[in-house]
């Protein structure tokens, strides 16, 4: 029997509730522009109630994925990144773009995770380019990763070209809409997420597939 006051009870329900969205930030480079980018999708995130961490692949001494057979011989930290990944309900994958496609280093940690981290999972997308043609390919290719991972890519994603002329000193982007669209893609991973999860979809879901026929097929 939970002894706690109703009041407490309900503070401990909601908090379980919390939506975790998790950001990875798939640049290497000191002063990351990606970086700057994730933080500000994870403050949108943050709005709506969500917590939010940052795995910051610096932070992380992953090795290249090999498929050894006894994956306990891999370095600590890959098993650290699967279970912050894993505890996550919402992800926001940044990456710069890199000769038009996703970074190496976020290629990797992707590759060395898969269906257990990843399946079921709203992501959501932002890139950085030095270009001016932006980030639409390495967020295309993001796009097709977490499609085959069995992830829900929510549609708002945000490319950022010419990204060296768009933040301020302290990380901020200067053009106000531009801040608005980053945020907004942390704020539908968490709103998507927290329905995802929410016991009345699941519920949906669960009548949904158990329908013996299916009346649009
Ligand atoms: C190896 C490499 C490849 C790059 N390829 C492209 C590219 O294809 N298109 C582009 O617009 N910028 C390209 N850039 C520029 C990066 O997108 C840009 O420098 C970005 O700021 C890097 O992200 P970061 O600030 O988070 O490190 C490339 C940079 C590097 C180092």
């Amino acid at each position: 029997m939970d002894m706690r006051s109703p009041k407490h009870q309900k503070a401990r329900k909601d908090d379980e509730k919390q939506i975790l969205v998790v950001g990875i930030s798939g640049s290497m480079r000191d002063s990351s522009y990606t970086r700057m980018a994730v933080m500000i999708a994870l403050r949108g995130a943050q709005q709506v109630g969500a917590r939010t961490q940052l795995i910051d692949l610096r932070d992380y001494h992953l090795a290249f994925f090999d498929g050894r057979e006894d994956e306990s011989s891999y370095p600590e930290d890959v098993f650290r990144l699967r279970k912050g990944v894993k505890a996550a309900q919402g992800l926001i994958l940044a990456t710069p773009e890199y000769h038009g496609s996703l970074s190496g280093v976020l290629k990797n940690a992707l590759d060395l995770m898969g269906f257990d981290e990843i399946e079921g999972k709203m992501i959501g997308l932002v890139g950085v380019a030095g270009g001016r043609m932006g980030a639409a390919n390495a967020l295309n290719s993001l796009r097709t990763i977490g499609r085959t991972l069995h992830a829900w890519v929510i549609p708002e994603q945000v490319s950022i070209p010419e990204v060296r002329k768009v933040f301020d000193e302290s990380g901020n982007l200067k053009d106000p809409e531009l801040e608005k669209r980053v945020k907004e893609v942390g704020r539908q991973v968490a709103r998507f997420a927290y329905l995802h999860t929410s016991e009345k979809a699941a519920e949906f879901l669960r009548l949904w597939e158990d329908t013996p026929v299916n009346p649009g097929g």
